[in-house]
């Protein structure tokens, strides 16, 4: 005889598990999906991110289903290349990267894995900056144009607390398809802050960017 339904049971159907801020052993142990390949081929792109997660500098959530990861996200300090870096708060952080394996797509986890990374307050005193860049799009598995895509994404980071901010930054400013986006913490100290407008108009004079 069946087991009738127990209204009080825990048990899901979910095939997915999510991983918040991830250890990087728990990374390892979940092959990635071979088409998360966006930024790197995913075996390199599964080395790069555990041992970013291993350095304690970074936060890498993750997606698992059937014992491999089908998506992630990953947050971390400026590359030291990026005016980001010049910080002197260190409060500046970066989402550096949100994928999701195509066949996964459509189903709420990068919405999931975001709304949950940020849930947890591990950013709530930091400036969290997103660089929306168009040859980052999947716009050829996609079908849809560099400016809607940016439009979809805009409309994802604000659910989890972004905005778009205007940059100088060369490789956003003028080009409609790209955006720079930051989530201000609500404990973010105000040098973080200021530090933060700072660097977004860096070189500028004041009169030059009024908003
Ligand atoms: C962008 C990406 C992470 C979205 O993942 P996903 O799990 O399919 O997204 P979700 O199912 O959580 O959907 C979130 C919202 O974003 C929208 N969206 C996301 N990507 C979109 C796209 N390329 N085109 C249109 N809408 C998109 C969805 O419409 C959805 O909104 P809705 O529920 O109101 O319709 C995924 O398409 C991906 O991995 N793309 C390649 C890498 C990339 O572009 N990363 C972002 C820049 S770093």
């Amino acid at each position: 005889m069946r087991a009738a339904a127990n209204p009080e049971s825990h048990e899901t159907t979910d095939p997915v598990e999510i991983c918040v801020c991830c250890d990087a052993e728990r990374l390892e142990r979940h092959p990635f999906h071979p088409d998360l390949n966006v930024f790197r081929p995913s075996q390199r792109q599964q080395e790069a991110l555990v041992k970013l997660a291993a350095s304690g500098e970074g936060c890498v959530s993750a997606a698992f289903a059937a014992g491999r990861t089908v998506a992630y996200v990953a947050l971390q300090k400026p590359d030291r290349f990026e005016r980001w870096s010049e910080d002197p708060t260190g409060r500046i952080w970066e989402l550096g990267a949100v994928e999701v394996a195509p066949e996964w797509r459509g189903r709420g986890l990068a919405r999931r894995l975001l709304k949950q990374t940020f849930a947890v307050g591990l950013f709530d005193d930091k400036i969290v900056i997103a660089q929306l860049l168009s040859w980052h799009y999947d716009t050829d598995r996609t079908g849809v144009s560099p400016f809607t895509y940016r439009e979809a994404l805009i409309r994802l980071y604000r659910e989890v607390g972004f905005r778009v901010w205007r940059t100088n930054d060369p490789e956003i400013a003028g080009r409609i398809e790209n955006a720079l986006m930051a989530r201000i913490g609500a404990k973010a100290p105000p040098e973080a802050v200021e530090s933060f407008h700072k660097l977004r108009l860096a070189g500028s004079a004041p009169w030059d960017f009024p908003f």
